[in-house]
C-alpha cells in the first residue's frame, strides 16, 4: 500500500508483467492479419501508454488514429451517457480497425463506439482491450484481444485515471476507497 498525494494505491499489475503481456498481444494481433494494413484506433485518453507499447510491439503496416470518448464525470462509476470528446480525423473506410482501449468496464463505451464506427464502413472492425473487468453486469461484447481479466475493482495508473489523476504511473494499482 502506498500513499500519492490524496490518493491511497496498492499495487496490482507490475511494468514487467504489462510489457510481456503486450509482447505476446502483439504478436496475436501480428499473426492475426497476417501482413494486412490496419489503423489502430485509440480511444482517449486512457489508452494512449498502451496504443504506444502495443503499437511497437506488432509487425504489420499500421497507421495510428485517436478518438476521444468520455463516460466517466470525475467519478469511479460510469455516466451511462457517452460524448465524443475528440472526433475522428481519418477516413476509416474500406480499412481494418482495430480499437485499441484501456479498459472493458460496464462495456457502454465499446458498444457506443461499434455502433458509431460502423457507420464509418471500415472493411473490419475489431477489439483489444489490455484490462477487462468482470462484474456481473456487463454488455457482452466480442472482445477479440484483451490483456488481462481483473476483478471489479476501481484501478488507475497505465493510461486510467481517477478524476484525470494517475493516468502517468508505470504499473496498474488499485485504488483504495
Ligand atoms: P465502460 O463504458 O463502463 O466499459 O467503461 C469504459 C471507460 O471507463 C474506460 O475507457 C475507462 O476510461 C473508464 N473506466 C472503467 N473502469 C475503470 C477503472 O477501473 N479505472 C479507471 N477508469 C475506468
Amino acid at each position: 500500500m502506498s500513499k500519492l498525494g490524496k490518493y491511497q494505491i496498492k499495487d496490482f499489475i507490475s511494468q514487467e508483467q504489462i510489457q510481456e503481456r503486450i509482447k505476446s498481444l502483439g504478436q496475436e494481433i501480428t499473426n492475426h492479419y497476417k501482413d494486412e494494413s490496419i489503423v489502430m484506433l485509440g480511444v482517449l485518453k486512457g489508452s494512449f501508454i498502451f496504443l504506444a507499447d502495443l503499437c511497437r510491439s506488432i509487425d504489420l503496416p499500421a497507421q495510428i488514429e485517436f478518438i476521444g470518448l468520455s463516460s466517466y464525470k470525475d467519478q469511479t462509476t460510469s455516466s451511462g451517457k457517452i460524448t465524443i470528446t475528440n472526433k475522428l480525423s481519418a477516413s476509416l473506410k474500406d480499412k481494418h480497425v482495430l480499437i485499441v482501449e484501456d479498459i472493458y468496464d460496464t462495456g457502454l463505451t465499446l458498444k457506443f463506439l461499434l455502433e458509431h464506427l460502423k457507420e464509418h464502413s471500415p472493411k473490419s472492425l475489431k477489439i483489444c482491450t489490455l484490462l477487462k473487468k468482470q462484474i456481473p453486469t456487463q454488455i457482452d461484447l466480442p472482445i477479440d484481444f484483451y490483456g488481462f481479466t481483473i476483478p471489479s475493482e476501481f484501478v488507475v495508473g497505465f493510461g486510467l485515471d481517477v478524476a484525470e489523476d494517475l493516468r502517468h504511473l508505470p504499473m496498474i494499482s488499485i485504488l483504495q476507497p
